[in-house]
């Protein structure tokens, strides 16, 4: 997506030629057109896969997930990684490590909001590990509902989510595709 790589270009910052910070549009300020860009791309790519559900994880997913499931007239549901203390309803969960943050996270989703039989569309704003991603994924299968697909906003290829993704059998689309960091400078694949 070649306005995604226009504004990476010119606002994101690479930090320590590992990490692209991109809290201006992202992260942590979002740009709503941009966000709305997003999802009508998502959705026009994923738009003949019969998607019932757009499924995410809190918090920077949440945004294009909702975009998304706009453009395609489905409802959204973002797992949580702490516990609500409004969530009192059975939940599924499973534990999903964070490589960039060092930590391990008990993500849930409301057995209330997850079905059988769902043809779900995982959507996530970095794709690094695959940690998240295959979390996700396993709590639709777990739910007995299908993974129809994963979309992904920006997708570090050096490292192994993607082939991890693949290798699980999912169909990976993503936005933009990042080769390598050089001298804190993005290579785009
Ligand atoms: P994964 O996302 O593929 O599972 O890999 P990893 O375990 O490395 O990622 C953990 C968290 O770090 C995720 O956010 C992921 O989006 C984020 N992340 C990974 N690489 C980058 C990067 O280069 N830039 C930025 N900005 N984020 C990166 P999270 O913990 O779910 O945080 P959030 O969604 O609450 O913001």
């Amino acid at each position: 997506m070649e306005l995604l790589k226009q504004r990476i270009a010119k606002e994101g910052i690479v930090l320590n030629n590992a990490v692209l910070k991109v809290d201006s549009f992202l992260n942590h300020q979002l740009d709503p057109q941009l966000m709305m860009q997003i999802g009508e791309e998502f959705a026009g790519r994923f738009k003949n896969e019969g998607i019932t559900k757009v499924v995410t994880i809190e918090s920077s997913g949440i945004a294009v997930a909702l975009t998304t499931a706009l453009f395609l007239k489905v409802p959204v549901v973002f797992a949580r990684k702490k516990k609500s203390i409004l969530m009192t309803d059975d939940v599924f969960h499973t534990q999903v490590f964070s490589y960039t943050k060092k930590e391990s996270n008990d993500i849930t989703i409301s057995k209330k909001f997850l079905g059988s039989k769902e043809k779900i569309l995982i959507v996530d704003d970095f794709l690094a590990s695959g940690e998240a991603a295959l979390g996700m994924a396993a709590l639709v299968r777990e739910a007995g509902s299908q993974v129809a697909g994963i979309g992904i906003v920006i997708e570090k290829s050096f490292q192994q989510g993607r082939q991890r993704l693949l290798d699980a059998g999912y169909r990976v689309e993503s936005l933009v595709r990042i080769e390598s960091f050089v001298n804190n400078q993005v290579v785009f694949l």
